[in-house]
């Protein structure tokens, strides 16, 4: 099978990873890709979030199937071009999408379908940002309500902090106030077809950008997967899969194929385990980055033939997606200065001895290659992933890989995974 990817991060890296570890061997390609990308496979030089030139280059090199990794190219309409011209495409059209795009398109679906969620309350002014956050009260959850790269919420008891994001948010359209939610958070993906859905191994993401959950948050600096707690309160992962699929996942599916907008692709479900139940906090429209660098070393099934069944309106013919009981743990390596205005276009070192070490990929994220050297060119530069038998040992391998790393200014969390069980 012949299949492009389009994006250029470590979680472009990883599904492409999971991908050469199938027998046989897809063809894959991807654009635009990052230095880690190109040292496996052929990168294109093509704008994947233009449309028209990715539906053409589909077209004309006789691509299979086009798996679409971060969100901008969905919003961007690239995967309706894409199906107009008869290619299989795992990704959602861009109505759809505004799952992700949307918050108030969001909680709209969640509300028809019944899928719990926190109440929230959508304001278009100062004054009524200001009277939401004192109907919900403290701590206050301010949420912009379109794409906003991880940076576009704010979680603060601080009133005039959250007035502050909320009148920055504004300038750019409406903002959300949210009911505060507190309880261990998961992310769970469930590949759609549009009407059935299978999910995959749950993860939970680190969103802060330092040790203890304490900073900024940022688009993710660490993450684990399977969740071993999630057992006491549910008997296993498959009875709180089974859980959501049910209450969440499926009702959201069917609500939007009966709106007339079908969902195929990745439907992430970003929740929160309250004493009171699930609720989820937000759908994403693709895999999460970090979390698919812990979910994909464990599967077991092929991943190219669970993405084309996707894309093809067949996932409702196979069983659920196998993994294996190893644990995979992930550390991000991010830039100075990150999440604010990092610090890029300096000199990646020590790659090759941090692979060196048993059960560790790196997935490249920000980074380019100059003569002989790699740099980073953004935020978050590398994940640094392990595999082991325990928490222990994926730990221990992802830190004594990351020990091995050298990017000047550059920083990462040490507590990731710490306190699994
Ligand atoms: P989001 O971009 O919606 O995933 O939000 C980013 C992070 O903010 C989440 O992962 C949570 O840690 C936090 N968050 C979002 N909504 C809430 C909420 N209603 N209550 C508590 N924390 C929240
Ligand atoms: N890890 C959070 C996200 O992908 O949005």
């Amino acid at each position: 099978m012949k299949i492009l990817v389009l994006g250029s991060g470590a979680r472009e890296h990883a599904i492409i990873t999971a991908l050469l570890r199938e027998q046989p061997r897809p063809s894959v390609e991807c654009a635009p890709g990052n230095a880690g990308i190109a040292a496996e496979v052929a990168v294109v030089a093509l704008d994947p979030n233009d449309p028209v030139a990715v539906a053409d280059y589909a077209v004309l090199n006789s691509i299979e199937l086009v798996v679409i990794g971060p969100e901008a190219p969905l919003v961007a309409g690239v995967a309706d071009a894409l199906r107009t011209r008869g290619i299989a495409v795992f990704g959602p059209d861009r109505a759809a999408a505004a799952l992700e795009g949307s918050k108030t398109f969001a909680k709209r679906i969640m509300d028809e379908a019944g899928v719990p969620t926190g109440r929230a309350v959508r304001a278009g002014t100062l004054a009524e940002t200001s009277a939401a956050l004192d109907e919900f009260g403290a701590p206050y959850v301010v949420k912009a309500d379109g794409l906003a790269a991880g940076k576009g919420v704010l979680v603060t008891s601080d009133r005039a902090a959250a007035l502050a994001h909320a009148t920055f948010w504004l300038e750019h359209g409406s903002v959300l106030i949210e009911e505060f939610l507190d309880g261990q958070e998961i992310s769970l993906f469930l590949l759609s077809d549009g009407h059935s859905v299978l999910p995959l191994s749950p993860a939970q993401d680190y969103k802060r950008a330092l040790d203890h959950d304490a900073g900024p948050n940022t688009g993710g600096m660490g993450a684990y997967s399977p969740l071993p707690w999630l057992d006491a309160r549910f008997g296993s992962e498959n009875e709180f899969v089974d859980e959501i699929i049910e209450t969440v996942a499926l009702p959201t599916i069917r609500q939007l194929a009966a709106e007339g907008t079908p969902f195929v692709g990745l439907l992430y479900c970003g929740l929160i385990l309250t004493d009171a139940g699930i609720r989820v906090i937000e759908f994403n429209a693709r895999f999460g980055d970090p979390e698919t660098q812990v979910v994909l070393p464990r599967l077991l099934t092929p991943l190219s033939g669970l993405l084309l069944a996707a894309a093809t309106g067949t996932l409702g013919t196979l069983p659920r997606p196998e993994f294996s009981a190893d644990v995979a743990v992930t550390v991000v390596v991010a830039s100075e200065n990150y999440p604010e205005t990092p610090l890029v276009g300096r000199e990646i070192t020590g790659l090759d001895a941090a692979l060196r070490v048993p059960g560790v990929t790196i997935a490249h994220a920000a980074t380019a290659t100059q003569g002989d050297t790699i740099v980073s060119t953004g935020g978050r530069v590398l994940s640094v992933v392990a595999v082991g038998a325990s928490f222990l040992e994926a730990r221990a391998r992802a830190y004594e890989a990351l020990g091995q790393v050298s990017l000047e200014g550059s920083h990462y969390r040490t507590d990731i995974a710490a306190r699994v069980a």
